[in-house]
């Protein structure tokens, strides 16, 4: 019997399973949108919203004219229209990035969240083959969404074209989840695989994080592939954030920032479910989703119906607005965790012309089956 060798075998074994435990996504800064860079960055979505909402969706110049869209001082606001009678749709944004990503980290700075009944808020990753029609192939990650303000806190969902699925319970995040099929649409209509984020004492939605005007980051990883952690959202607010996402960073490793509020772990299993993804931000109003859960949010106490608002009480909106300071993305890097499936960045050739042909009917972002 050679002692030394298996001796050794097992120091080896010892190293390598070091080296795993240790190996964390290093993610390289490949993307700094400023305040004023949403402008060239993305293009303004003026299609017939394909959720249904009671919305008319602004060309960046009529979101200029119309007050919809503005950088004031630091930041990037984007608001609903807050006229008191709006009888068509009332004037809203809803933007997307003019380059598409992949794995990486992506990291919003917010400061003020859109916020009560009717609205439908979201910031979002699409595959950037939805004005074609393919949605859900290529897949959807919601790093922030509520509707009615419905919950308290900020909800992560995935959306999947195959029967991707999490457990109900995740001993790898500190949120809650709330629906464990991804596959849309599926046994939970439209809902998706979705985790709420309320696991922390820190308020990530609704007027509690508004009132503090402090804000902070939202950071979602998305690292596929059977070395990759899945996808995961954090939030931080402002002055707790770890060191390597404080302003100037040029590269991130979340495997650093502790436990996630949601962390999705289907890198291996879903790995092909996801495409290159658009980054959206856009504030939607009743719809698939917030009309058909206006009455269990409360909202039916205050307006007699979701249109009825959007119609009639446009001072109503005046806290349905984003206020962001940057986006920034780590897309290159990522070492075995960014997977051979999602090169980074590649450039889109979506246009507003191509998003006139989408098909209404096939894009429901949430069912009305599980919300009502
Ligand atoms: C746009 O609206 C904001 C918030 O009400 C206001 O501070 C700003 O002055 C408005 N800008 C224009 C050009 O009307
Ligand atoms: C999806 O997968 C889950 C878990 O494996 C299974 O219970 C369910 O029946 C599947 N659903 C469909 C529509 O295939
Ligand atoms: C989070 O939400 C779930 C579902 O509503 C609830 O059961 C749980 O108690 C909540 N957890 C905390 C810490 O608030
Ligand atoms: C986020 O934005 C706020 C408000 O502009 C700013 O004070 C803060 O320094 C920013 N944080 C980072 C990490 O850039
Ligand atoms: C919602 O509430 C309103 C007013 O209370 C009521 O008229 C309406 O029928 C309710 N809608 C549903 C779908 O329950
Ligand atoms: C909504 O608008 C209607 C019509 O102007 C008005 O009667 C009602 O008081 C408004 N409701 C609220 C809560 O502001």
């Amino acid at each position: 019997m050679d002692g030394g060798a298996s001796a050794f075998k097992a120091m080896l074994a010892l190293a390598m399973l070091t080296v795993t435990l240790v190996r964390g996504a290093q993610w390289t800064m490949t993307d700094e949108i400023g305040p004023s860079d949403f402008f060239n960055d993305f293009d303004w979505y003026t299609a017939t919203d394909p959720s249904n909402g009671l919305v008319t969706y602004q060309s960046q110049s009529d979101a200029k004219t119309n007050n919809i869209t503005y950088v004031e001082g630091d930041s990037f606001f984007m608001r609903v229209d807050t006229t008191e009678v709006q009888l068509a749709g009332r004037k809203s944004a809803r933007i997307t990035s003019k380059n598409s990503y992949s794995d990486g980290v992506y990291v919003l700075n917010v400061t003020h969240i859109p916020t009560g009944c009717a609205v439908w808020p979201a910031f979002w990753t699409v595959t950037d083959q939805y004005n074609a029609g393919k949605w859900p192939a290529g897949g959807e990650i919601d790093i922030m969404e509520n509707a009615n303000d419905q919950y308290p806190s900020n909800l992560a969902t995935l959306h999947t074209e195959s029967n991707c699925t999490i457990p109900s319970t995740i001993s790898t995040q500190t949120g809650t989840v709330l629906s464990t099929s991804c596959l849309s649409p599926g046994s939970n209509g439209n809902q998706g695989c979705q985790t709420e984020m309320n696991g922390t004492s820190n308020a990530n939605w609704g007027s509690s994080f508004n009132q503090k005007k402090t804000g902070g980051l939202f950071a979602m990883e998305r690292a596929m592939g059977s070395e990759g952690s899945g996808i995961s959202v954090w939030y931080f607010p402002k002055g707790s954030e770890p060191s390597d996402l404080a302003a100037g960073s040029q590269s991130v490793n979340p495997s650093n920032w502790g436990k996630a509020g949601a962390n999705f772990n289907i890198a291996n299993e879903c790995n092909s479910d996801f495409g290159p993804h658009n980054i959206v931000l856009n504030i939607d109003l009743c719809g698939d989703w917030a009309a058909n859960t206006y009455n269990v949010s409360g909202c039916n106490a205050k307006y007699p119906a979701c249109s009825y608002q959007v119609g009639y009480n446009g001072s109503s909106f005046s806290e349905a607005y984003w206020q962001v300071s940057g986006l920034r993305i780590f897309a290159t890097g990522g070492g075995n965790a960014n997977n051979a499936n999602s090169p980074g960045k590649t450039t889109t050739t979506a246009t507003s012309g191509v998003a006139r042909t989408v098909s209404h009917s096939k894009h429901h972002r949430t069912s009305t089956a599980k919300h009502n």
